[in-house]
């Protein structure tokens, strides 16, 4: 009885000081993945992604207005961490744990439409990548839609990416300024925002 309330005490000791050992800085986001780490989420989650959702077909056909919305859709949504061509340059983008992705890269291009469709539905745990599906089919179809985007990222032209612009979420204040600037420009007689804060 008692030598094992003593083995049963070292084990304690020893796990508190391994844990001591191991956790300062375990939990800081500024660190970055290995390779290997990359690998191994990418292979777990291929097996974690239920087979029904790997091989769905994307049920909504491919068409320029389909691509012009997801286009708007993913500017709104998804660039502020994406950037509008996918690359992940953002402010944020490289700053998260895992960072996010190149999604024109080919490891991203080679998942099948089931599966990019799964990440943008279910989110992905423990990352920064939210779930932005909804039990509405609707939203399911928007979803679909971003597939077809994401898709088409390798190949997006300067135009769209101009056109996007259009559709990334700004500031009131940022709103109120382009707007002066463009009754200042039409020739109103209006002030214009000076850099320390609005003028009315
Ligand atoms: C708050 C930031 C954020 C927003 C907003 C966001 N994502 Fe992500 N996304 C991430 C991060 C971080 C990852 C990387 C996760 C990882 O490596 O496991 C990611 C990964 C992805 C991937 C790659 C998945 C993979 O298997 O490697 C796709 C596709 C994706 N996002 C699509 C979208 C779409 C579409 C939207 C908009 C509807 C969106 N994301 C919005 C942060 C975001």
């Amino acid at each position: 009885m008692k030598r094992w309330v003593i083995v049963a005490a070292i084990l304690v000791i020893g796990a508190w000081l391994l844990g001591m050992w191991l956790l300062p800085g375990a939990f800081s986001a500024k660190r970055k993945p290995t390779e290997l780490e990359i690998a191994m989420a990418r292979f777990l989650r291929h097996w974690a992604t239920p087979v029904d959702y790997r091989h769905a077909v994307n049920p909504i056909p491919l068409s320029p207005e389909v691509l012009r919305e997801a286009r708007h859709h993913f500017a709104d949504h998804c660039a502020i961490c994406h950037a509008n061509d996918g690359s992940g340059k953002t402010a944020m983008g490289p700053n998260f744990y895992p960072p996010v992705p190149d999604l024109r890269q080919d490891a991203i291009q080679s998942m099948s439409d089931g599966e990019l469709f799964y990440v943008i539905h279910f989110g992905i745990a423990f990352t920064g990548m939210p779930a932005w599906g909804s039990s509405s089919p609707e939203k399911d179809l928007e979803s679909w839609k971003l597939v077809h985007f994401i898709r088409h990222l390798p190949q997006i032209t300067q135009e769209e990416l101009d056109d996007m612009k259009r559709y990334n979420p700004i500031s009131r204040q940022e709103l109120e300024e382009q707007l002066a600037i463009e009754r200042f420009l039409a020739g109103e007689d209006i002030q214009l925002p000076t850099e320390h804060g609005h003028s009315h």
